[in-house]
């Protein structure tokens, strides 16, 4: 028991003194508890209210504090102060899987969050990636039923293999993340030795006025970004130690083991985005690497935990749209439905008044004319208004060009992009295969596909799932389907989705 003259005395949330830790005011040591025990119902209270809601994607995550180190002078690309050369910037990152609720296990086959908060002397500025390069669907509108896919059934509130590849095997566009996913980045070792990536295009804008097109890279500095775990050691772990991300990170940080990695861009001219034999938007493709190399600009590190998880983790609000001058969004169609999604999810999540709950908070001022509701703390002076003539803040336009601005003119319709010459659903995820992995990393993901969708698969979903492979590797998808059917002895006698009453009913 620790000394008692030598801690804090316990007070109530106002300041107030308590009498015991340990006892309820009572009429008597026997008798009924007395209704004027404040702090005891101070107690109850509050711990009936600590839950907040989780995130609905993205739900189970952890992070840490650090900062962000231009090594190399990129000025030439954009006037963002963040990334002039020298300048260093604190940083808040949060890791997560996508389908899994908050108490899930960290090592479920999942792609990875890879969230970056830079508090930069304009504001704040989110990049909020994944570990992998490119993203299921191209068009947001189909967002909110992929991750339901994910996630779980209606009726006896399971996730559901069928429900997955129904949906990813009619949406052919999404094989070149389902390859990744089903191969070793599906479950990395850990957070420390993963990759991040913006995995959109985003712009630039240097101060002459000069425009670009970019790509966020971050290079683990340990090892390739491939580091994982196999799914029978994925699967084991899920048993022993769900919280096994999230206790590596924290536990190699407390012991000064920080992880870094280090920044990369690949530059697009801002012309060849018209012309390049592929839609530079299009979330489902990468830029090769031998058309647009990378370059480095700087590091990142991780050097600080969390002392508590609710403030600095679970409340933290990630954005794509914080876009501090000099960079900004662009045509990619899940990027500007992402523009407007998050902060609303974090209104939803948090109040509407999220962004002063400190970890949000940029470090630069605040002079902006929101004002009251719920959560508020921080005081508004007046004038409320603006314009006015009471000196209050005006805006002052940055008067050189503004990166996330482009020519854009038609007529409004509904449709896919326009697609270029070597635009396809399946020849990156084939290059994937064949030319990124190695032996061993094929067999794997043959593995890993025939795993999965022998589990719970139905017969008419696996014919599709077959032929999805084969049309993203002939051989490959050969491969899967003999091992399918081998393990299942035949046809697949799961009832998946059809098993739903409102469906079949
Ligand atoms: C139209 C497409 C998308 C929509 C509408 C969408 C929406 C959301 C929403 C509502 C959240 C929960 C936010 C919260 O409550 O804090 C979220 C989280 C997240 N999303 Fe997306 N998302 C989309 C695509 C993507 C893509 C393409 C990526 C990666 C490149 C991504 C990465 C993330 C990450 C990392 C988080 C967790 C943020 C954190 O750490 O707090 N999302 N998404």
């Amino acid at each position: 028991m620790a000394d008692s003259t030598k801690v804090p005395h316990t007070t109530t949330d106002a300041g107030i003194r308590v009498q015991s830790d340990e006892h309820s005011l009572t009429v008597g040591p026997d008798g009924p508890i007395v209704l004027n025990d404040h702090y005891l119902l101070e107690q109850m209270a509050n711990f009936n209210r600590e839950r907040i809601p989780e995130r609905q994607p993205h739900a189970k995550g952890s992070g840490a504090h650090g900062y962000f180190e231009v090594t190399q002078d990129v000025s030439k690309y954009t006037k963002a102060k963040v990334f002039q050369p020298g300048t260093k910037t604190d940083v808040l990152m949060r890791f997560s899987t996508v389908a899994g609720e908050r108490g899930s296990p960290d090592t479920w086959r999942d792609p990875r969050g890879f969230s970056v908060k830079m508090y930069t002397d304009d504001g704040n500025f989110d990049m909020v990636g994944n570990n992998t390069p490119v993203f299921f669907i191209r068009d947001p509108i189909k967002f909110q039923n992929f991750i339901r896919s994910q996630k779980r059934r209606a009726d006896n509130g399971l996730r559901d293999h069928d429900m997955q590849w129904d949906f990813w095997t009619l949406s052919p566009e999404s094989a070149h993340q389902v390859t990744y996913l089903m191969g070793d980045r599906g479950v990395p070792k850990n957070w420390r030795e993963m990759n991040g990536y913006s995995s959109h295009t985003y712009s630039l804008v240097n101060a002459e006025g000069e425009k670009f097109w970019v790509k966020f890279h971050f290079k683990t500095d340990l090892g390739d970004g491939n580091a994982h775990l196999t799914q029978e050691e994925a699967d084991k772990m899920a048993g022993m130690d769900g919280d096994y991300h999230r206790r590596d990170l924290f536990n190699a940080i407390a012991d000064g083991n920080y992880p870094s990695w280090t920044l990369y861009w690949q530059i697009m001219p801002w012309d060849e985005a018209k012309t390049y034999r592929l839609n530079p938007f299009d979330l489902t493709k990468v830029w090769p690497h031998a058309d647009y190399p990378l370059i480095k600009v700087g590091k990142l590190v991780l050097n600080r935990n969390p002392t508590d998880f609710h403030t600095e983790i679970e409340q933290a609000a990630f954005e794509p749209n914080n876009m501090v001058p000099g960079i900004g969004l662009s045509p990619d169609k899940m990027l500007l439905a992402r523009g407007f999604s998050y902060s609303d999810a974090h209104r939803a999540r948090l109040g509407v008044n999220y962004k002063e709950i400190p970890v949000n908070r940029p470090q630069s001022p605040v002079h902006s004319y929101s004002k009251d509701g719920a959560g508020r703390t921080i005081g508004v002076t007046d004038p409320v208004y603006a314009p006015n003539s009471y000196g209050g803040p005006a805006a002052q336009p940055d008067m050189g060009a503004e990166a996330g601005t482009w020519y854009s003119d038609g007529d409004m319709v509904r449709a896919a992009y326009t697609l270029r010459e070597d635009d396809d659903d399946f020849s990156q995820a084939r290059a994937l295969i064949n030319d990124v992995m190695n032996d061993d990393e094929r067999e794997r993901l043959v593995m890993n596909v025939t795993g999965h969708l022998c589990d719970g698969v139905s017969e008419k979903v696996l014919v599709r799932a077959f032929d999805y492979w084969k049309q993203i590797d002939g051989p490959t998808g050969d491969k899967i389907e003999k091992a399918v059917r081998e393990k299942l002895g035949g046809e697949s006698k799961a009832k998946g989705m059809a098993s739903a009453l409102s469906i079949s009913g």
